[in-house]
């Protein structure tokens, strides 16, 4: 049975005062769910966060690292140093680390690798943009993200494995993909690992969809029997609503 996961990328936003209450009130309003809950606030306040909160309950995750062990990278951050303060699921690949930070499938693919070699758990987000859709080509598109990034992968990494299909174009947006189209896309997927691995691999990964999820839209598409939870961005800052979209679970 693959697991239920609702995820919080809090991207650039809430300061350590800001951070700590809006955990607080997570916490508090969490209701009883089958799903994992995870947040992912910003480097400095993770060590900050993973102190404010019972991890058995919310997990918290970092939305980013390097590939190298440790050394001269202005700026960066490892495994290790993540594993040091608790922390040991990272999301590899959104499509803002893509387009603003040059993250091509070939540095991704090292970062699965080093992030798997530590034993950490990926979050792997991938997705197409609207001109893709637009011209047809976003299965091709999002076949080849998974390609280069994770098909090299051994099998038995496939466990420390979640997707997050997120399509550009529903980003921030209010745009949502369609249930239909998430649908169709996580089937997709599944069929395209069952390809390249097999089939027990393809239904034991959980994929997760992200793009302008609410709680208004979030029951039609985790209704959805191939979206296994979401990774909700700018729902997720704001404790009521993170909520209610964990309770469409
Ligand atoms: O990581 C989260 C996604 O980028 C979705 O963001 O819910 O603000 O569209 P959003």
């Amino acid at each position: 049975m693959r697991s239920k996961i609702v995820a919080g990328n809090w991207k650039m936003n809430k300061n350590l005062a800001e951070t700590e209450a809006l955990l607080t009130e997570l916490a508090a309003k969490l209701p009883d769910t089958q799903a994992e809950v995870m947040v992912a606030p910003t480097f400095v306040n993770l060590a900050a966060a993973v102190h404010t909160l019972d991890s058995s309950v919310i997990e918290v995750i970092a939305q980013n690292m390097h590939f190298a062990e440790s050394g001269a990278y202005t700026g960066e951050i490892s495994a290790d140093m993540l594993l040091n303060i608790g922390i040991d699921t990272v999301i590899i690949g959104h499509s803002e680390r893509r387009a603003y930070f040059g993250e091509t499938d070939e540095i991704l693919a090292k970062k699965v690798k080093a992030a798997l070699a530590k034993n950490m758990r990926v979050m792997f987000c991938f997705g197409e943009e609207l001109d893709d859709r637009k011209s047809d080509n976003h299965f091709k598109v999002v076949e080849s993200q998974l390609k280069n990034a994770l098909f090299s992968l051994e099998a038995s990494d496939w466990g420390k494995i979640v997707l997050a299909y997120e399509p550009v174009w529903a980003i921030g947006t209010g745009e949502t993909a369609s249930p239909e189209q998430a649908q169709e896309m996580h089937a997709f997927i599944r069929k395209t690992i069952t390809e390249a691995y097999d089939a027990s691999i393809a239904n034991n990964v959980s994929i997760l969809y992200g793009g302008s999820v609410k709680p208004a839209n979030a029951v039609e598409i985790f209704g959805k029997p191939d979206v296994d939870g979401g990774l909700i961005g700018g729902a997720s800052l704001v404790a009521d609503d993170f909520v209610a979209i964990i309770k469409a679970i």
